[in-house]
């Protein structure tokens, strides 16, 4: 047995830590979710994820300035319409809140990066993420047509990502289609290739006013079981012209995070969604973890397994902290 080495030698000290630290977090790879909806003047908190607020464009532009200014890599836009029906028809109205959020955001700060989600589960009356059969199903190919009219709508007020987090199959391939038939050859897809049908969704599904009305979303998004069906998706999404990829959850999946990067050199982005923001945020409330360090540690296991990208609702307080340092 070598009785010579000793692996707490380079422990030591901060500054022999920081040497050999092999996972270095950067604000620019972090992407913020905001929810963004009509009116003035409008800065609803969100209960369930302290720190978090539905706002009206001219309040989304004062988180643009703090996205600007804290150096993060940029924005990830969700909307909250007016008006929801059975197919979701708000989603592709060019005065919604996204389509007007993105061209305010261009305007006011045409260098910040600015994504927006593409789905139909906060458009239709029903909460679903698709157009419904009469039987109550979520009609795949049918959805894709009205994700399109959204994309474009998207595209055309100058949304430099498209990011279709709806689980339909083929949608990448339709999507790519769609938005090179109309001249936005250059707008790239992320695309939320493994989402798990995750019980960690819930304070999101309160900031955007997107639960379900019956049942479940189980019949598109994947079950959290499986592993080597992430990868089944991830080739799929790459074949049908995906430039990023994404796995969400992000905590509870970072062996799907390792996995997926072992698979593709495509850049991966990996979603800590607003339960993991939201458990992080209350334990801290209590004084039950420290806040700061466990939200560093969550972020940093993250991009240890594989992530280039992180979404995160931390992103503006992750960036102050490493500007601390
Ligand atoms: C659906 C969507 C969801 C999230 C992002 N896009 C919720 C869902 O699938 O039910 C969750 C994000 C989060 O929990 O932070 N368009």
């Amino acid at each position: 047995m070598m009785r010579t080495m000793r692996l707490r030698r380079l422990r030591r000290s901060e500054s022999l830590r920081r040497l050999v630290r092999e996972t270095r977090l950067d604000a620019a790879q972090f992407l913020w979710p905001l929810f963004v909806r009509s009116g003035t003047r409008v800065r609803a908190p969100i209960g369930s994820m302290p720190g978090v607020f539905q706002t009206s464009v001219d309040e989304l532009l004062r988180d643009a300035e703090r996205a600007v200014t804290s150096g993060i890599g940029g924005i990830l836009l969700f909307g909250i319409p007016d008006t929801k029906d059975a197919i979701g028809s708000s989603a592709w109205d060019p005065a919604g809140p996204v389509p007007e959020a993105v061209r305010a955001v261009k305007r006011e700060f045409p260098g910040l990066l600015v994504v927006t989600d593409v789905c139909m589960c906060e458009y239709t009356d029903h909460g679903h993420c698709g157009l419904l059969t009469p039987d109550g199903d979520v009609d795949n190919d049918a959805t894709l047509a009205l994700l399109a009219r959204e994309a474009l709508v998207h595209a055309d007020a100058g949304a430099d990502i498209i990011a279709p987090s709806d689980m339909m199959d083929h949608r990448v391939a339709h999507l790519r289609a769609a938005l090179d038939g109309a001249g936005h050859h250059r707008v790239p897809i992320m695309s939320y290739a493994a989402k798990y049908a995750s019980a960690f969704y819930g304070p999101f599904r309160e900031a955007a006013e997107s639960t379900p009305a019956f049942g479940d979303r189980r019949s598109y998004q994947m079950d959290p079981t499986n592993g080597r069906e992430a990868l089944r998706e991830v080739r799929l999404d790459i074949e049908e012209g995906a430039d990023i990829l994404m796995v969400k959850p992000a905590g509870a999946y970072l062996d799907v995070i390792a996995a997926v990067k072992r698979e593709t050199a495509l850049p991966l982005a990996a979603y800590q969604v607003s339960g993991e923001y939201s458990m992080i945020k209350a334990a801290a409330e209590r004084g039950w973890v420290d806040g700061d360090r466990a939200m560093m540690e969550s972020l940093t296991a993250i991009a240890r397994a594989g992530a280039d990208i992180i979404i995160t609702y931390f992103a503006i307080e992750a960036a102050a902290h490493l500007a601390r340092r």
